[in-house]
Order: C-alpha cells, then structure tokens, then sequence
C-alpha cells in the first residue's frame, strides 16, 4: 500500500464529523486526503468514463457539474472540453475546489465555483448538467436534483452515477439487490457521509421518463471480492418537470 492511499484510508476510517454545518464537515472529511483523492477514488467511482460519452455534450454545449471535486472528470471529458461553450465546476469542500482550481488554471472555458449544489443557479439556463458520485453525498438530494432540473434548458440533459441500492421491490427490468446488500452498503458509506439511497433511481426515473440506464457492480479497493453497487443514468428534460 502507498504512503497516498494509507492517507486516504485513515481518512476514510476516521470517518466524517457529526458535527457542524454540512460544507464544514466536508472540509474536515476531504482536506487531509484531498491531494491524494483522485489516485484512491480511481478504483472506486466506477462508470464515470461511460458517463461521459454517454452524455458527450455537443460544441457549443454550457455545461454545470454539480459537486464535482478535484475535476477529475475534466480529464474523463478529453477533448469535448476545449468545443464546450463553458464548464462552471460547482463544489462545496474549499480544499477539493483548490485542486479543481489547479486543474483548470490552463483551461479558460472553465470556472470553479464555490457554491452549495441545492442552491447554485447559473447565469443563464444551460445545456447539461451532471452529478458524478455527488447526489449520494447531498443531504437533501431532492432539492439538489430540483434544482439541477430547474437551471437546465427544455430538452438539456441531467446525467447521473453513483452508488446505489435498489428497493426491496424494484420495477420490473431493474437489479434486485438481496436484502444483506440493502442493509449493508448505507451503513458502510454512511460513516463517510456518502448514502447510497434505494429512492434515487425511482424519482430520475419519474422526473426523466426519456433516459438511458445501466446498473453496475464494480471493485472496492483493498477489499478483494467485494462488489459495490453503481448507476448511469442520463435523462432528457420534458418541457415540464412537475
Ligand atoms: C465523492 S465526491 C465526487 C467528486 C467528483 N464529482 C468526482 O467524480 O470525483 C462528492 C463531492 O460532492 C461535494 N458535495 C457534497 N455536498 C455538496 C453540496 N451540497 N453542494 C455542492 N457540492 C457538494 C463534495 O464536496 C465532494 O466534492
């Protein structure tokens, strides 16, 4: 194990704090790991390279990340970000937006901004707006993907993945996770104040009834076997999202 991911881990161990408002214990939890966050998540945030060209924003496109870290899915977009007509990356967590801000310090069509996800609006409405491995993390999730609807254009696309576990009933077509499964992987993630929800998929699906979807299981790093379960999802805008 590297001197990197040790960091990580003992930052994963610790835990978020229980206390203080939401941005502070972002900043507490990412901080001491955010120089080596990218190198640990690779193994982790399965999906966002599919993201990406299932999404592949057209030249021209506005584009809004809403919680997007480190930017690392800057690199994930390759060369559809110079033909992008703008990227606003929006975070909460000071120390994840300082590497973002790095990142991007050569790339003018990006903008780094530090804002809550439920509240942030963009000048003007926008083209796509995406949430890689973010919503999980949101504590009032519904605001955060009311309010991505609501500062995208008619027709825009929302694009999605994170980890997730199905209703114990889940409609037809869709994975069924057994009932340890259900159990285990909020409580596991919920000590990093990551939570993966069974009522995340139903509601894209209800607000966004246009989509594409692909449900997946992917590796966990330093956990040999283990298999976590994670979404793609990418929906179109209806004229009206009531
Ligand atoms: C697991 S990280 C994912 C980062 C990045 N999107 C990626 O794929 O690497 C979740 C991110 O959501 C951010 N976040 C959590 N709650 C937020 C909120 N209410 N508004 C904006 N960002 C938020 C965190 O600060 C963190 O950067």
């Amino acid at each position: 194990m590297s001197w990197a991911d040790a960091r990580v881990l003992a930052s994963l161990v610790r835990g978020q704090p229980r206390t203080g408002t939401h941005a502070e214990r972002l900043e507490a939890f990412y901080a001491p790991q955010a120089a080596h966050y990218d190198a640990f998540r690779e193994g982790l945030l399965h999906g966002r390279t599919q993201l990406m060209e299932w999404m592949d924003p057209p030249a021209g496109a506005h584009v809004v990340e809403l919680g997007g870290g480190t930017g690392r899915n800057l690199d994930l977009l390759g060369p559809r970000l110079q033909a992008l007509g703008s990227f606003e990356l929006v975070d909460l967590c000071p120390a994840l937006l300082a590497q973002a801000r790095n990142r991007a310090r050569d790339l003018p069509k990006v903008r780094i901004t530090e804002a809550d996800a439920t509240r942030y609006r963009p000048a003007q409405p926008v083209d796509l707006v995406y949430f890689s491995y973010a919503l999980t993390m949101i504590p009032d999730w519904r605001a955060a993907l009311d309010n991505a609807l609501a500062m995208l254009k008619p027709g825009g696309t929302l694009g999605l993945v994170d980890f997730y576990v199905s209703e114990a009933d889940p409609a037809p077509g869709l994975a069924r996770h057994g009932a340890l499964s259900r159990w285990f992987w909020p409580r596991w993630f919920g000590h990093d104040g990551v939570h993966p929800n069974p009522g995340h998929l139903p509601a894209l699906r209800r607000l966004l009834p246009e989509h594409r979807l692909m449900e997946g299981l992917g590796s966990v790093p330093y956990l040999p076997g283990v298999r976590v379960p994670y979404y793609v999802f990418v929906g179109r805008r209806p004229a009206s999202t009531a």
